[in-house]
């Protein structure tokens, strides 16, 4: 539900009738660029790194390319009342309950508000004509905008709005006690990084100084290598997890794959641990399906070759 009227938004962006009537007066030059739009469009939106996962499937996408032209030719309709802000709340609404982040609608407007300044541009060069239909139509890309975003905030206020004073007091100490958590994590995979140096420079140290073959030393340092550049995967990952982003098990996995490998690059160089070797050779095997279980699972969710 809209908390100001339609009349009292077009106020605070001071969207005028002027500005209605210049917009009008762009329409019949802006309809020969609908499909250039779109096209460009879609380019731009297929860079966002997750697009794909949910304009997942040629149905979709060609339903929203249509869509698309539909939003455009309502644009620069010059009618903007009630109606027209309705459509473009429920537009949110739908963007919002699909889980597409407001950063890619905030990011796709930039685009967009770019696309329409460079055919004004090429149209108007660079006029006083150019100056005033530029900023009428950047008042109605803000409010397009503005409505398109609404949803977005007002779920996440009446979501925390439902909670009680007790309830929220939990969700902000929990919240803290988990970001404390992910720091925790950080400063002991810090340590641990620390540690695997030491593990490194211990291999090189044994091999200068003969302790172990030249063969045995530089498998044990590769290993230690391995296992380094797991840690700094993982810690990669923490950072992002703190940052807000989801945390991948695969960075797991791979940890887990670098240990086994190191064992098995040692275990190889004695002829005799044959067993050993054949049962890490198994476990690689299994972290490997499960590796590529998930990587194969992810990639049919989130990539959709266009
Ligand atoms: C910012 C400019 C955008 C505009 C003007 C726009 C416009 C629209 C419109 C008009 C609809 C139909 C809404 C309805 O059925 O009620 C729609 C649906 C949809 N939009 Fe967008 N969109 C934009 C950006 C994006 C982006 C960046 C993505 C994804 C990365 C996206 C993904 C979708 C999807 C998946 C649907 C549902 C399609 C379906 O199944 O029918 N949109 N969009």
């Amino acid at each position: 539900m809209f908390i100001e009227s339609f009349e009292q938004i077009k106020k605070d962006f001071d969207f005028t009738e002027k500005d209605e009537n210049r917009i009008k007066e762009l329409k019949p030059i802006m309809e020969k660029y609908k499909d250039e739009f779109v096209n460009r469009l879609y380019k731009f939106i297929f860079k966002l790194p997750n697009a794909t996962k949910y304009l997942n499937n040629e149905e979709v996408v060609n339903r929203h390319r249509e869509k698309l032209k539909e939003w455009y030719s309502d644009l620069f309709s010059g009618r903007y009342d009630e109606k027209y802000f309705e459509k473009l709340y429920k537009i949110g609404e739908k963007h919002d309950k699909l889980g597409i982040p407001t950063h890619y609608i905030n990011a796709t407007f930039n685009f967009i508000r770019r696309f329409f300044i460079e055919k004004i541009n090429q149209e108007f060069g660079y006029s006083r004509e150019r100056n005033l239909y530029v900023e009428s139509l950047g008042k109605l890309l803000d409010i397009n905008l503005d409505i398109l975003t609404k949803s977005y905030i007002e779920e996440e206020i009446t979501k925390y709005a439902g909670l009680s004073k007790l309830e929220r007091k939990l969700l902000k100490v929990s919240n803290r006690f988990a970001n404390f958590l992910d720091l925790i994590l950080l400063m002991a995979l810090i340590m641990m990084s620390f540690f695997v140096i030491g593990l490194f420079i211990y291999d090189i140290y044994e091999v200068l100084t003969g302790a172990v073959s030249i063969e045995e030393g530089i498998v044990k340092t590769l290993g230690s290598l391995l296992i380094l550049w797991a840690v700094a995967e993982l810690m990669g990952e923490e950072i992002k997890h703190l940052q807000g982003g989801n945390f991948p098990i695969t960075a797991f996995i791979s940890v887990a794959l670098a240990a086994i490998i190191r064992k098995i690059l040692i275990v190889s160089l004695s002829p005799k641990d044959s067993k050993t070797l054949l049962s890490y050779g198994a476990i690689l095997l299994a972290l490997g399906i499960v590796y590529y279980l998930i990587t194969k699972k992810s990639k049919k969710e989130g990539i959709f070759e266009h």
